[in-house]
This record gives C-alpha cells, structure tokens and sequence, in this order.
C-alpha cells in the first residue's frame, strides 16, 4: 500500500541517481503519457531535459499552442517546438491507402525528431512515456505475432540508431495511475483526462489523400463537437469521440441557392479496453446542437451524420 506523493519522491530520486548530469530528450506529443513522463523527469533533472514537440498538421484546434502554453510558459520545461505541417502534408500527397499514410506519418515524425535529436549532441538519454500495458503488448506482440488490422504508430518505437539510453520512468504503471501521478504533478486536469488520439492523428480521420483543406475544415468541426460534449457533462461519459472528414459532395439548400459541399461524420464511443465498443447514445438535443453549429459555423459543411456502428465489426477510427 503506497501513496502517490511517496512515489513521486522515489521515482524523482531513481531518475536522478540513473542521469546523473546527463542530458535527456523526449518526443512530447500532448498525450497522456508523454506529457505525464515529461513533467516527472523535468521535476527530477529540470533543464538536464529537452522535450522536441513536432507539429505534423495533423493535430487537433490551438493542440500545439496548448502544449505549449501548459509546457513551455507554465511549467517552465525546455520545448522545442517544430512546426513540420508542410512536409507532412507533402510526403502525403496523393497517398489513399490508411496504412501507407499511416507509415509516412511514422517514419516522417521518427526523420523529424532523430535531425532534432542529433542537434543535442550530448544527449545519453531517450525519454519516453511507455507504460505498463505497453510493456506487455510489445512483450506478446513478439511472441505470438499478433494479427495486426491496423499498425500502431506512437510516439515511440524510434530507432536505436541514436545510441542513446532508456529512461521509462511510467513502466510499471497503469493508465489510472499516469494519471493520478499526472495530478499530483501539476498537470491541468483537462490534459490528464483526455480521450485518446491517434499517432497518425487527423491523418486517419480524413478519408482518403489528406489536404490541408480537409484538415481545416476537420479541425474546426472537431472543436465545436468536443466543445459542445464538454459543456453538456458528455465527455466524460464517452470514451473517445471525434469528427470524420468525408470528401464526398453532397447538395444542401442555403438561402435561395443551392450549395454542394463536404460531410462531417460524428463518432462517440464507450469502452472499457478499446478492443470492443458501443457506439454513445448521445442525446438527439446534443447532436441537433452539434450539427447547426457545424453547418453554420464551418463553411464547406453542409451535412452532418452521426456514425451507430459497434466495435466490431467496424473500428473506432475511419481508417
Ligand atoms: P480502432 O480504430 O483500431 O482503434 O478500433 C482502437 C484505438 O486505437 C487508436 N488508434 C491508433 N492509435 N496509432 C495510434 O496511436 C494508430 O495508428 C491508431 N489507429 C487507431 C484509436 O484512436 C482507438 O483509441
């Protein structure tokens, strides 16, 4: 039987009896873990830690700007932020295929953050924000050759072609407990009971090539439906929830005109593991709500639908 506070005492002196003097690097996502991680180690090494945060144009409304904000101004942790947007965005022109894009995506961010890596030239230490049952999928992963429907990029899995040592300090912990260490931390509570996001983020949520536009548009319908889920006490009672880019046309009335344009599909989930799902029985108020807003406020949405599809058969993302 242990508390929180105790453990982060001991947690904070092991890191710092295992760096020593050394320099850390880190790969912040704004994510749970990666966040929870980066607050524990800048609390044992301060400035000893430089977290690289790299924006891929993927991530949801004012994402980077928060991380930022929560990071860089508040917690007084070195951030390097690095907005790579256009390369990502070139690298996926033209690609259709969920798992191609989700491979640029991946070894995009993984080129990204080994150039910044380098650039600390006396860096010894990858930190990374791995977590008990990390641990155990990538030990049974390797044993028993899991079939894969989708590949899972985090961030994570970067080459040891940097030669550097791990520092896992969340490895022995499960979820509920990042985030009461998360707490204890300091970090916006907000932050700490955030719905998961993808590693390839938006990239698999707009359908198809993904466009600057379509990211846009995504981006800004995404925020009003998460908006709308806060304020009527719904996020909390869904697991995961998140706005689809369709880019099918579709004929709307607008005034006296006709107007022909994108889809926006609603996905509200609740699950224990993530592995099955029911899909939200979010109140019709809530989703005519979200709708009007979406078809008022985004130009270039004209129609809005809301996704009833268990896990399984279908997934949770789109792609
Ligand atoms: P699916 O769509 O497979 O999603 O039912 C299950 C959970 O995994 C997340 N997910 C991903 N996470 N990289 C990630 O880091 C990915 O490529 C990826 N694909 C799906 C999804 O958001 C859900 O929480």
């Amino acid at each position: 039987d242990w508390n929180m506070p105790d453990y982060v005492e001991e947690s904070i002196s092991r890191i710092q009896a295992k760096v020593g003097k050394d320099k850390v690097i880190l790969g912040l996502s704004g994510g749970v873990d990666s966040s929870v991680a980066a607050v524990l180690i800048h609390r044992a090494i301060g400035d000893q830690l430089t977290c690289v945060f790299v924006d891929n144009g993927l991530l949801r409304q004012h994402e980077a700007e928060q991380v930022m904000e929560v990071f860089s101004n508040n917690l007084h942790v070195k951030v390097i932020h690095i907005d790579a947007s256009k390369q990502f965005l070139k690298y996926l022109q033209g690609v259709t295929d969920p798992e191609q894009k989700r491979r640029i995506i991946g070894r995009e961010f993984v080129e990204i953050f080994q150039q910044e890596s380098e650039k600390i030239t006396d860096a010894k230490w990858l930190a990374q924000g791995t977590i008990y049952p990390d641990v155990i999928e990538s030990a049974s992963s390797k044993t028993q050759k899991a079939h894969t429907i989708k590949s899972h990029h985090n961030v994570g899995g970067l080459p040891d072609t940097l030669h550097l040592k791990l520092l896992e300090p969340l490895r022995e912990l499960f979820k509920d407990e990042v985030r009461e260490l998360g707490l204890v931390l300091g970090l916006p509570h907000d932050m700490v009971f955030r719905h998961p996001f993808p590693g390839p983020g938006l990239g698999v949520r707009i359908l198809g090539e993904v466009k600057h536009e379509y990211a846009e548009l995504l981006r800004q319908a995404d925020a009003i439906f998460i908006e709308e889920l806060r304020a009527s006490g719904w996020y909390e009672r869904t697991s995961q929830a998140f706005a689809v880019f369709l880019p099918i046309k579709s004929v709307g009335v607008m005034g006296d005109g006709r107007s022909y344009e994108y889809v926006i599909a609603l996905r509200a989930i609740q699950t224990q593991d993530f592995m099955t799902a029911h899909w939200a029985e979010l109140p019709y108020t809530l989703l005519g709500k979200v709708s009007n807003r979406i078809i008022n406020e985004v130009r270039g949405i004209n129609r809005v639908v809301y996704d009833i599809s268990g896990k399984p058969p279908a997934t949770i993302e789109w792609e």
